[in-house]
């Protein structure tokens, strides 16, 4: 199983992973051969990358932190909250709380596996999957601290909570592509305001939750808003999804600029640690990720290009990966996995995009 760009589907490719709509309907099932109207359909609703099977992936699995059940699930709840908010209706959010216990009962069976996001997310869906994913990480990151399970619960719930204030601002604003005016700059700046009140308010969530939708931007040194704390004045949930919300949206798809890699995203966090972000923080942050996600292309030292079979969470850099061709880029006729740990005369020269 491989990731790939939508854009170079070719009729005949197997879909290796179900895609679902943020509503849970099952779009395109696993198993699928794709025709033309299937990549014309995926297309049309900009989901950016799916699974596939092939012979040079076979028998690679790209498994995430929570199962894909799991994800959809909360994403469906978490559209249904915003859509209640949208239209004024009260929010039951006892569903919202069971789907955070779920991820976080998921992430402590799971906390050997670097995170691997595998969302194959609309771009019109892009809230409900962000809202989600940082529930993930924050979570994830609150468990290589050692949080109590409550605690995990609390900064669940305030991670999938955190943006809740921008249905109340004009989604023009947020899909602009061109530079914010001041004002509107100012205008999106109020939704951790009011997502303060609007988590406050909700019945049976703990007030700690509704502190991350106020302080989720502010900043380690103090340049961020809305009220400009810094350093441990801000509350540490309120510091772990300031990371989890940068990570998240540089590696999604946005109106305006391409998904960032992984790799490069976590260079950004670090060089951000000590200003944006609580440089601790990002440290443990970042030993989650992985870098060379599994189904990778890369390119060798020896300019071999290679696909990444597994990764081991202690060496990050050193996956266990599958050499598909000579170092002239003539395909093998026996691809052979290499394990890096134990071939300390290669190393990763770079991630290829496509192969
Ligand atoms: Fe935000």
């Amino acid at each position: 199983m491989r990731r790939i760009l939508t854009q170079n589907l070719v009729s005949g490719m197997k879909l290796a992973k179900t895609i679902y709509s943020s509503d849970g309907v099952i779009l395109l099932g696993q198993g699928m051969e794709l025709r033309p109207q299937y990549i014309k359909r995926l297309l049309d609703m900009e989901i950016m990358s799916v699974f596939i099977d092939d012979e040079i992936s076979q028998g690679i699995e790209c498994n995430d932190v929570i199962d894909e059940r799991t994800r959809m699930e909360a994403v469906k709840t978490v559209r249904e909250i915003v859509q209640c908010h949208t239209m004024g209706k009260t929010v039951d959010v006892r569903k919202a709380k069971q789907h955070v216990n779920n991820i976080v009962d998921e992430l402590f069976y799971s906390k050997d596996i670097l995170v691997n996001m595998s969302d194959l997310r609309a771009k019109s869906d892009y809230t409900f999957y962000h809202m989600v994913n940082v529930a993930v990480l924050s979570v994830m990151t609150g468990i290589s601290l050692g949080y109590h399970e409550l605690n995990l619960r609390d900064l669940g719930v305030g991670a999938l909570l955190h943006d809740l204030g921008k249905v109340k601002i004009d989604e023009n604003i947020y899909n602009k592509t061109g530079k914010l005016t001041d004002e509107e700059f100012e205008q999106i700046k109020q939704h951790a305001s009011y997502g303060f009140d609007m988590v406050r308010n909700m019945e049976a969530v703990n007030v700690l939750c509704a502190h991350v939708a106020y302080q989720h931007h502010e900043r380690f040194d103090g340049q961020g808003y809305p009220r400009g704390l810094r350093g441990k004045g801000i509350h540490d949930f309120a510091r772990i999804v300031a990371l989890a919300d940068v990570y998240d949206a540089l590696t999604a798809d946005r109106p305006y600029r391409k998904a960032m890699l992984p790799y490069h995203a976590v260079e950004y966090l670090v060089a951000m640690g000590g200003t944006q972000f609580d440089p601790d923080l990002t440290s443990v942050f970042v030993e989650n990720i992985a870098i060379y996600p599994v189904g990778t292309f890369v390119e060798l030292n020896t300019k071999e290009k290679a696909i990444v079979v597994t990764v081991n969470k202690l060496h990050k850099t050193r996956p266990v990966v599958r050499v598909l061709t000579e170092a002239d880029g003539a395909l093998l006729k026996q691809p052979f996995e290499l394990d890096l740990l134990n071939s300390p005369t290669y190393f990763i020269n770079g991630i290829i995009e496509e192969f």
